[in-house]
This record gives C-alpha cells, structure tokens and sequence, in this order.
C-alpha cells in the first residue's frame, strides 16, 4: 500500500497553490514546496470512486446536505472522538477558517476580546482582526521540549481585556501538540468561568501517531456543550482543501441559533456537492487508506526527527504527535527572521513556512511539511543540509 503513497505524482501542472505559487511567494519557480498543509499524495481510490460516480449520474445543481454524509461524519465522530452528535448540532462551512469568521461574527461583537496562543496558525489572528475584533495572545511556553500553556496568564487576559472568545488549535499548528485531558479541563474550565466561548479547531485530529489519545473538550465534560463549538472538516486528513467543506458541531442552540443567523446574512449556507460527496467517501469508505496514511506518514515524521538528530543534533525541534508539520528552530543559523525564508530559498531553493508568521515567539522557527512521497523528502532534506552547511561554513 505504502506505494500509493510513494508515487510522486506532477502537480505543476494543476492549480496547486502549494507548486504554483512559488514564484510569486517564494520568487523561485523551482523551490522545492514544503510549506502550506496540503499532501502530495493522491486521493484515496474510494473517493476518486464516488466523484466519478456523482459526474457519471447526477446533475451539479444546488444541494442539500445528504443523510449519507450526516451518518459518516456521525459515526466518525463516535468512533474516532467519543463525541455523540446529532444532526441537529451540525452545520457546514466551505472551509474552517470561514467557519472561524462566522463565530467571530456571530457570537462576539465589534471590538470585543478574543485571545489565541502564541505562536499559533497564521488565520487565527487575521480573520479576528479583519472582522473588527481586538486580537490578544497568550504564549506557549516550552517546557520539557513541548509547548504548554500559562493558565496564569490566560485567566488573567480573560479578566483584564474582557474577552469573549477562545480559539484553540486543538491539536497545535505549527507545534503538532496533542493536549493531554488534564490541560484541556483546565482551559476549558476557565472559559465556563469567565463566560468565554471556546472554539475548538480540530481539523488535525485525525492525524494521529500511536500512542497519542486526542480529546475534544465536548467529550470531557457535559458542561463544556454550552459553551464549546467545534470545528472540523476531512479536509486535511484526506486531502479534499479544494473540495470546500467543513463542518461545525454546535450542543447550544442559542450559539447555534446566531451562527445560522450569520450564514444567511452572508449567504454561506450552500453545500459544495464535490465536497459532500468526498467528505462523505472519506469518513465512511477510506479507513484502510487513512490506517495506511498514518503508517507512512509516522516514518517520514521519524526520518526528519533522525536526520536532524543525526546532521544537526544543536537544532531544536518539536517531533509532532499530530499533524504532518515539522515544527524546528532555526536559531542555530544566526540570521535575521526576516531573512530566514528567503536564506532557505537562496541556499537550498527549498519554500518553507517562517516561524514569524505564527507569533512574536516563533521568530526563528521553520515549519516543514512532510506529507509527501519519501523520495522528494529525502530531496527536501538534502535541501536543508545544503542550507545549514553552507550558512555554517
Ligand atoms: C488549524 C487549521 N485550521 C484551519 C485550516 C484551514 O482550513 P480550511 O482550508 O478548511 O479553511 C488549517 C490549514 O492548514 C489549519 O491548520
């Protein structure tokens, strides 16, 4: 099976933002691209199946969402999360991020508080900012090589800038955390208290190495229903970004209630059939293909962990127990931030993302992606020796 995934696959001749963008973001049409999260690996045969199938027999027109996909996301969710949902609590988005900017709309009003972690996925800050709310950050610290979070620090943002919302990268992008049930209570026992709305983004929960339990703070306390959404999409687990559909589990139908308000008001209530029918073949059909993604996945983590601890053990790195992002500090290059991305490009023509762009505290962190097939990962850390040593020497 491992196969599939090693086939390397031409992608420069598509629409791919992450292959044809690197002019225009990189300023090298021939950067190796290991940046934005989405896989070179095909889709998996069962949802190739059903598209081809939707093409063959039924007619593109406006769409409702089907009883099919409700049951996958459903018994996804149970089966992978422990969460019991009903239909009642679930509404569609084309994309997270969209679904991040309708709760900023409806659930929190112009210049109100929202807090976020620092560093932390680049759209956290920029949808919350752009919908004319107030951004504020509370850092992760590092300890024992992890990130963890300042509880001190957050309750006390909570009281002195009176924020109303909480959005949490569960798990972490770019750090590729898991948070343990422990911290999750913590945090989310905070939000009860200081009536702050929580939303948990779980679009990586599905990317899981072994021995990693991941929670959903909805599964941990009936309480938390009231005031956690959450959201989700297949999208980076199967690799459908471009399919458009995201999903959100709402228990409190007051939250709910203002979320659909915002929907109509900015006609985003519509479903992408593409996207229905993919989500749907993800959940309910491709759970051999997810086992054996995983499975490849681990050992292109592991190989990145060991070529660093091999070729450049002074560099710091976070080894991811979710996510296919490598999460390293670059420090050890003694170059500005601001150049990092650029020294990358000039060296090793290699297009990572810069640590800057997730909080004041990354600065000097790279993020490599690794979803691709072992061949141009091997290539991809070829690039960064060629980086390092010609920077060093
Ligand atoms: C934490 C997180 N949320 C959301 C997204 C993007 O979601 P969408 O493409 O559905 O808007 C990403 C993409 O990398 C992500 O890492």
């Amino acid at each position: 099976m491992s196969q599939i995934f090693d086939e390397v696959i031409d992608r420069t001749k598509t629409n791919s933002v992450k292959w044809n963008s690197r002019e225009e973001l990189f300023g090298s049409a021939t950067a190796l691209p290991m940046w934005v999260a989405d896989m070179d690996f095909r889709n998996s045969a069962q949802i190739r199946l059903a598209l081809h199938k939707l093409i063959d027999e039924e007619i593109l027109g406006y769409a409702s969402p089907s009883n099919a996909l409700l049951e996958s996301i459903i018994c996804w969710q149970k089966e992978r999360h422990q969460m019991t949902i009903n239909k009642k609590n679930l509404l569609f988005s084309p994309g997270v991020v969209g679904a991040l900017a309708v709760c900023v709309q409806a659930l929190t009003s112009p210049y109100e508080g929202v807090l976020i972690h620092d560093p932390v996925y680049t759209p956290f800050s920029s949808v919350v900012q752009s919908n004319n709310r107030r951004v504020y950050r509370t850092p992760l610290v590092i300890e024992n090589g992890q990130y963890r979070m300042d509880y001190d620090h957050i309750e006390k943002s909570f009281k002195e800038n009176s924020i109303k919302m909480f959005i949490l990268s569960n798990p972490h992008n770019p750090g590729g955390r898991i948070w343990s049930k422990e911290e999750l209570i913590l945090l989310t026992d905070l939000c009860v208290q200081h009536e702050v709305i929580l939303i948990s983004d779980e679009i990586h929960s599905d990317l899981v190495y072994t021995d990693s339990s991941i929670y959903s703070p909805v599964s941990l306390k009936e309480e938390y229903k009231k005031w956690v959404v959450t959201l989700h999409s297949a999208s980076k687990t199967f690799n459908l970004a471009g399919a458009k559909l995201a999903f959100y589990i709402v228990y409190n139908d007051k939250l709910k209630e203002k979320i659909e308000t915002v929907q109509h008001e900015t006609e985003q209530n519509s479903i992408s059939t593409f996207g229905m029918v993919a989500t749907e073949a993800a959940f309910s059909k491709s759970k051999e293909w997810h086992k054996e993604l995983m499975e490849y996945l681990e050992e292109n983590r592991n190989l990145v962990a060991d070529f660093f601890d091999k070729e450049f053990p002074e560099v710091f790195y976070m080894k991811p127990e979710s996510t296919y992002l490598f999460w390293f500090d670059a420090s050890s290059l003694h170059i500005e931030s601001d150049k990092l991305t650029e020294t990358f490009i000039q060296k090793g023509d290699i297009a990572l993302n810069a640590g800057a762009a997730y909080g004041e505290s990354s600065k000097q962190f790279m993020r490599l992606n690794f979803a691709c097939p072992r061949s141009v990962l091997e290539e991809g850390l070829q690039r960064i020796k060629t980086v390092f040593n010609s920077v060093k020497h």
